[in-house]
């Protein structure tokens, strides 16, 4: 049993932004909103992941439009040291909605990106944004929401907005995001307790699949081999509830790609599942025991009821200990703890990440749980036949006992 401890939660004061397009005398579109940027990007010794705040300094760009001519509204919010952000509106009848997001930011800012290795200004796009609202009403969602695109994901949070505006203020008429709906409608929470224990989602997964992976060198040589079902089991503040939950997902190992690297002391396993899940494993092997090991897991996940991605590592563990040219087994299911707000549930587990030849696993090094549990068949079959011994003999004896009985009448 593992007691999760919330430490709770890094917040950032936000500054509620108020964007408006005008044309002539009238507003076509309004937002009042909060959002914040995590961006990853490369520098000279990998990869960081930043948090840049929409800030309340932003201001509406001249390439914003209120459409027409073909063309769609489009509010652009530039901030920051050559950094912006696009939304483009398109509607019908009935509903309208953001049809794209576009976020430019501008690498050579270094107060924001230190030790970016590049300085470039980076563009990207996404359609999928999930802002849909009835025409003539205000979009409103003060739930926190994430986006992602590209690299990045945006996180709104406290939005008002309305677009197609057929007067100047926000309709008092409101059309409500999915996750304030599940706030109002839900029961008012009980009254807190004394812990801030996460609570477990109601649903957990069944058992994961196994998934077969590899890395290969650059010579397309077979370098590492896995297969294994995973679970991960992250504590994330959910934007839904409003609180910290403990939130098991599987891994999909027929979404999931891998790749990696192999060199002759480390060698990295990367899954990826889709833009939501990436989880890396780092071994290390130790030259002069001839022994390796897993010493570092790191994870990032989108999931979509984080208020931003999940991000944390930890390269100083000691899991899954096996010898050059052996692989690793674990048949049970193992819990590796990487931190208090994740641990990664392993099931049908074989890894060889060092000495591999024929692209083949070698032989089996098995866990102790799972030599624990064929201990117990073992001794289960042991005194088993330890019994069939015992009645055996008892029968041979008493068989001479009765033929000695015979011959003396
Ligand atoms: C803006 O409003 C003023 C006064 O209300 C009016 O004189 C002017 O014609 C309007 N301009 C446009 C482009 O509607
Ligand atoms: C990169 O390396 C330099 C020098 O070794 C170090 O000062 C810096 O903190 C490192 N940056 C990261 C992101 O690890
Ligand atoms: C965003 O969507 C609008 C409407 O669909 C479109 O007119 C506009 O070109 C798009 N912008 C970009 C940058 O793709
Ligand atoms: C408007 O678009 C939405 C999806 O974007 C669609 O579900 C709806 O049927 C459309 N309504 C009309 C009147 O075309
Ligand atoms: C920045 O670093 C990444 C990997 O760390 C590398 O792939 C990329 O080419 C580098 N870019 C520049 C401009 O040096
Ligand atoms: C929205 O409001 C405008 C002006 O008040 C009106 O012409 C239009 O029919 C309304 N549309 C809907 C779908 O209510
Ligand atoms: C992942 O993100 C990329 C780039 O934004 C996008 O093209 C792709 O459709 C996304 N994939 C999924 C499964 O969301
Ligand atoms: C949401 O925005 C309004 C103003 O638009 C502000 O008064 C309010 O404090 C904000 N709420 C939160 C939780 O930030
Ligand atoms: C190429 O493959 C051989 C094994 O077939 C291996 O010994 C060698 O290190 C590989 N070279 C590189 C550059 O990966
Ligand atoms: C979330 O919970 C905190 C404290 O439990 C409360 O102050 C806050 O108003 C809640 N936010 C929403 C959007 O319900
Ligand atoms: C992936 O596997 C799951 C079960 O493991 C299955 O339900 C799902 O249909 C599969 N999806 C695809 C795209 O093959
Ligand atoms: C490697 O193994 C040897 C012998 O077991 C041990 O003395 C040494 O500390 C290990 N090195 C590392 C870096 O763990």
């Amino acid at each position: 049993m593992y007691v999760y401890v919330c430490v709770c939660c890094v917040t950032v004061v936000q500054s509620q932004v108020t964007l408006e397009v005008t044309e002539g005398n009238s507003t076509c579109i309004k937002a009042e909103l909060s959002a914040s940027f995590f961006i990853t990007y490369d520098t000279a010794n990998g990869t960081r992941t930043v948090m840049v705040p929409l800030p309340g300094s932003a201001v509406v760009g001249v390439a914003s439009s209120c459409g027409g001519d073909g063309r769609s509204p489009w509010l652009v919010a530039l901030f920051g040291d050559g950094h912006a952000l696009g939304l483009g509106f398109s509607s019908n009848d009935s509903l309208y909605s953001v049809a794209n997001l576009t976020l430019q930011y501008n690498l050579s800012d270094v107060s924001n990106f230190p030790e970016a290795n590049s300085t470039d200004v980076v563009t990207v796009e996404t359609t999928s944004v999930g802002m849909v609202a009835r025409v003539n009403t205000t979009y409103r969602c003060i739930s926190a929401s994430p986006v992602i695109v590209g690299g990045a994901t945006v996180t709104f949070s406290n939005v008002t907005m309305e677009a197609f505006m057929t007067g100047d203020d926000l309709s008092p008429n409101e059309s409500v995001c999915t996750a304030d709906q599940s706030f109002t409608t839900a029961p008012p929470p009980p009254p807190s307790t004394t812990t801030a224990a996460p609570t477990p989602v109601p649903t957990p997964p069944g058992t994961p699949s196994q998934g077969s992976y590899s890395v290969s060198n650059s010579n397309g040589t077979v370098c590492l081999l896995a297969r294994m079902a995973l679970q991960l089991n992250i504590s994330h503040f959910s934007a839904s509830q409003n609180q910290t939950i403990q939130e098991v997902v599987n891994l999909l190992p027929n979404q999931t790609t891998s790749s990696g690297s192999c060199d002759p002391t480390s060698a990295t396993l990367v899954l990826t599942q889709g833009n939501a899940t990436n989880l890396s494993f780092l071994f290390t092997l130790n030259s002069t025991s001839n022994r390796y090991h897993l010493t570092g897991l790191s994870v990032v996940a989108a999931w979509s009821d984080m208020t931003g991605p999940f991000n944390t590592s930890n390269s100083s563990l000691d899991y899954q200990r096996g010898s050059l040219g052996r692989s690793y087994m674990c048949i049970s299911e193992q819990t590796l703890v990487v931190d208090q707000n994740f641990s990664l549930n392993t099931f049908q587990l074989q890894v060889q990440p060092f000495g591999i030849t024929r692209g083949q696993f070698a032989q089996a090094e098995e866990c102790q749980l799972d030599q624990d549990n064929m201990l117990i068949p073992i001794v289960v079959g042991a005194a088993l036949a330890g019994l069939v011994l015992i009645v055996l003999i008892a029968y041979l004896i008493g068989r001479k006992r009765s033929h000695a009985g015979y011959q003396t009448i």
